[in-house]
């Protein structure tokens, strides 16, 4: 699957997770139409397959697919192999892959025109109401939240490093949302502690999110001062900026960027989003082709950078 195209020497290398579609799947197209090789991932192979058929039609020639399930180790494993011994290096990863932690009460690929008349005339607010009264907060879809955003993106970058060390460039942007800041943890102790980046650690963020779960689990989200919609989703965007953000402080050979692509239309959303796949995508690509020697440890609003809180 992973295709014979070479790739032009000297070409930077990224890979792109859940490339198949929505922000990810525009990532690949916006970074491939920069002159970078790009591996564009899927955990579904004839998604992932379609997405660069389409983008190579689209005349887009140096994207190639490999499989990639971020939950499953063996599937990081076989990617970190591949990546080895193809190119012996990463220059960008790009965790665009996540899930939304809540069960949905309709259908998310409903893109129909219906759908988008629905949305005109709604204020950025009342789309949200919107998206939160379609959603239903589940213990399981909490904990598969966390394992995918959190724990998923952790093992990947965990498994690429050595390469991205090989690179003389090597960049991480983790996409990041502005459900990630400090500032909806409504527990002023927890907060600082996960801003004072110089004290955290990988464990006590462990600690954190199993305290989360434990929470769920016995209904007191609110009472000890979790998000109370989306939570898992909006915890696991405040843990993966932190990780990133320890990551960045370890690794200064790195740039570890955390990136907010906006609120866009896909399936994520249902729909619901008033930008493009094209802008959103545009916001994470602009970090991900910052100049060399840029920021890091830093995180990304709609392309400028903005505080963590
Ligand atoms: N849309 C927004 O308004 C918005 C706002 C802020 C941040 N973000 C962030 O932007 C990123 C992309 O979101 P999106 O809106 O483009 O969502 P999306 O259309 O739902 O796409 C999500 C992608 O992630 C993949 N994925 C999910 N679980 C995976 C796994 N275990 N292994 C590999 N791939 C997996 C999906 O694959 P399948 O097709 O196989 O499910 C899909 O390719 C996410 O990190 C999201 O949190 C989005």
């Amino acid at each position: 699957m992973e295709g014979a195209i070479p790739n032009p020497p000297n070409a930077r290398i990224a890979v792109v997770t859940g490339g198949n579609k929505g922000i990810g799947l525009e990532v690949c197209r916006q970074l491939a139409g920069a002159g970078v090789t790009v591996v564009l991932t899927a955990r579904d192979e004839t998604r992932g397959a379609a997405a660069v058929e389409k983008l190579r039609e689209a005349g887009l020639s140096d994207v190639m697919f490999h499989q990639l399930d971020i939950t499953d180790a063996p599937s990081i494993a076989r990617l970190a192999d591949f990546l080895k011994a193809r190119f012996g290096k990463l220059d960008i990863l790009i965790n665009n892959a996540a899930i939304v932690g809540v069960e949905y009460l309709l259908d998310p690929f409903d893109s129909s025109p219906t759908s988008e008349e629905k949305f005109s005339g709604m204020d950025k607010r009342q789309r949200i109401e919107w998206l939160t009264s379609v959603v239903r907060g589940t213990y399981d879809a909490a904990r598969e939240g966390l394992q995918t955003n959190y724990y998923g993106t952790k093992h990947v970058i965990e498994a690429l490093l050595p390469l991205l060390q090989a690179s003389s460039d090597g960049r991480i942007v983790n996409v990041s949302s502005e459900w990630g800041l400090l500032r909806l943890i409504n527990n002023e102790e927890l907060k600082q502690e996960l801003n004072d980046v110089e004290k955290l650690t990988e464990a006590r963020l462990d600690e954190v999110l199993d305290t989360f779960l434990n929470d769920f689990k016995a209904g007191e989200l609110e009472a000890r001062g979790w998000p109370e919609h989306f939570s898992a989703y909006k915890v696991s965007k405040v843990t993966m900026n932190a990780y990133s953000r320890i990551l960045a402080r370890r690794h200064p050979e790195l740039r570890v960027n955390c990136a907010h692509p906006g609120y866009v239309n896909t399936d994520m959303t249902i729909h619901s989003g008033p930008l493009t796949p094209e802008e959103g995508a545009a916001n994470v690509v602009k970090v991900a082709l910052l100049p060399e020697a840029g920021v890091t440890g830093a995180f990304f609003e709609d392309g400028e950078e903005a505080p963590f809180v």
